[in-house]
């Protein structure tokens, strides 16, 4: 329905916020260690909010359709002016790509959408932006308008706030007369914190089939944050399940970009970040496979191009398209707190710091040898140190624990076994630091594990797997999205194999599609596995599979009874 009203300029200088800094933008003055959570923290977002306007009508809008007259029955809620446009409308799928929110502080949420103009040679367009209290927009807090342009591919992303800690916020878009989707979002909470719930997912291949467990994720109530530990997209051409745009492996920064859109279409990805506050950090597909500082096991420099270039590509299109507060180039690990509960850590193994895996030349003996590098592993020490959170979570990739290798897959061979100089340094900080309750989040290796963290789990001296006796933390692996994995009984002696073996792990499914749901109190930690029945039919079926707790104090998972079966 095309607009008749003017375009609300009076109040845009007022309300004028600007974008995020472009993701090339190599003035790091504003690095936040994400540990500040009060006003005028140094994040790199400039969104400007107030409460100076008048309101002037009613708040109209709704999920993905053209606003209604705004033309002033004043009986809303709050006294922010509405969005208002006249003219033509912009193209029906201007919000295609729906809305997503992240990086929850206690004070600020990170908001994001993405319009697409009809002309490929479009102008800049001014987006607006509100969060409210209620789904009916009547108690917005905040409000304001943001540029965005084909420099970041027509996304947008603001900071908005300031927010109340530990509450429920709505939030949504306005663009030449159209309306974003509503998503939903949460403030971090700050202070005393009963009870935190995080969801921790990875390896999403659309290519491999559908997203099913995207599509349950959005439905699982009260997450404070979704945990995605990366490979969130994948960068090979088409797969077994799904067509893929490009068809081919990506490389440019045009085919990064391309690749985030495709994905971005999905009703399920969409549905899941349009309900969950998101905090992402990337693996090795968003750049290529098995990729590291100076190269990858995926790129040929004769037939791909520069390294740097590749690198420096998938990260502007991963910054452009994740609802993740920007900071330098290539730097993703950053901190969250969720009041005194849960101090959070997310972790980039992958580019920042880690020297070539053995395959790639690298000398796993080699006494200085980084999987962090040396400011990351710094700075995730200097916060171990001063833990504000009762319990200590590390969201990274590859899995932390020791492993006797019971599988030829290669998959195994870049976690941090091949980095124990670099594991050593970081179990000294938490004997150090005499902590406790510390969870590492691991993704990257399509199977679900929950080990105790034993320094040397194969030595009876050293480990008890009855009580967790020489354990220094626990870690919850998650499935696979949609991957790869092991099928069926190959899965099953597999997974037979690693609980024999491997004494410190307490629960395994190596083939399974899903996502974990977290749930932290004082007393205890406990993580389920939620699972789909399958990934390669529209058809499937979900169910809770296995759960585990550890009791505050312990750092030993107990693995829970729960009868099996889709
Ligand atoms: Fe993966």
């Amino acid at each position: 329905m095309p607009f008749n009203r003017r375009f609300f300029l009076k109040a845009l200088s007022l309300f004028a916020a600007t974008p995020l800094v472009a993701a090339c933008d190599d003035d790091d003055s504003g690095e936040t260690d994400g540990t500040e959570t009060g006003p005028g923290t140094d994040t790199d977002t400039g969104a400007t909010t107030t409460d100076a306007g008048t309101d002037t009508g009613t708040d109209t809008g709704t999920d993905g359709a053209t606003t209604g007259e705004t033309t002033g029955t004043g009986d809303t809620g709050d006294t922010f002016p509405d969005y208002e446009w006249s003219g033509e409308p912009g193209p029906e799928g201007l919000f295609a790509h729906g809305v997503a929110s992240g990086d929850p502080y206690p004070d600020s949420v990170i908001l994001w959408t993405r319009v697409s103009p009809a002309a490929p040679g479009a102008a800049a367009i001014s987006v607006w932006w509100e969060i409210a209290r209620d789904e009916a927009f009547e108690s917005r807090v905040a409000v304001g308008t943001v540029e965005t342009s084909a420099d970041r591919d027509f996304t947008v992303k603001v900071e908005a706030g300031p927010l109340t800690p530990g509450t429920r916020y709505f939030y949504r878009f306005f663009a030449q007369g159209r309306g974003s989707p509503v998503g939903k979002t949460r403030s971090a909470p700050a202070g005393a914190t009963e009870k935190v719930r995080l969801g921790l997912c990875s390896c999403s291949n659309y290519a491999a089939g559908y997203f099913h467990a995207y599509a349950e994720l959005a439905k699982v109530e009260d997450l404070d944050a979704v945990l995605h530990v990366g490979d969130y997209i994948y960068e090979y051409g088409e797969g077994e399940v799904r067509t893929l745009e490009p068809a081919t492996e990506i490389v440019t920064l045009a085919d990064y970009r391309q690749r985030y859109s495709y994905y971005r279409l999905d009703k399920d990805l969409q549905a899941a970040h349009a309900a969950h506050p998101f905090i992402a950090v990337w693996d090795d597909h968003e750049t290529t496979n098995n990729s590291w500082r100076d190269g990858a096991q995926n790129h040929q420099p004769e037939s791909e191009g520069d390294w740097q270039a590749r690198k420096l590509a998938a990260y502007t299109a991963y910054a452009e398209w994740m609802p993740i507060r920007e900071q330098a180039p290539f730097k993703l690990w950053r901190g969250f707190e969720f009041g005194d509960r849960v101090s959070v850590s997310m972790l980039d193994t992958r580019i920042w710091g880690r020297d070539a895996e053995k395959n790639q030349g690298g000398d796993p003996a080699d006494p200085n040898r980084q999987i962090l590098g040396a400011d990351q592993e710094a700075w995730l020490v200097d916060r171990l140190a001063a833990t504000k959170g009762q319990w200590t979570v590390m969201g990274q990739q590859v899995p932390f624990s020791p492993l006797e290798d019971t599988s030829d897959k290669g998959w195994e061979s870049d976690k941090w076994d091949e980095y124990d100089p670099a594991r050593q340094r970081v179990y000294k900080a938490i004997r150090d630091n005499k902590l406790s309750d510390v969870v590492v989040f691991t993704g990257d290796v399509h199977a679900s594990w929950a080990l105790d963290v034993a320094p040397e789990p194969y030595d009876t001296a050293k480990y008890n797997p009855e009580n967790g006796e020489g354990s220094l933390a626990v870690e919850i692996v998650a499935p696979a999205i949609c991957q790869g994995g092991l099928d069926g009984l190959i899965a099953q002696s597999t997974g037979e194999q690693r609980v024999k073996k491997n004494p410190h792990v307490q629960y395994q499914n190596a083939g399974a599609k899903g996502f974990v749901v977290t749930e932290f109190t004082a007393d205890r930690m406990r993580a389920e596995w939620w699972f789909v029945s399958g990934v390669v039919k529209p058809e499937y079926t979900f169910k809770l599979w296995g759960a585990v707790t550890t009791l505050a104090g312990t750092n030993h998972l107990v693995r829970e009874d729960i009868p099996v079966g889709l």
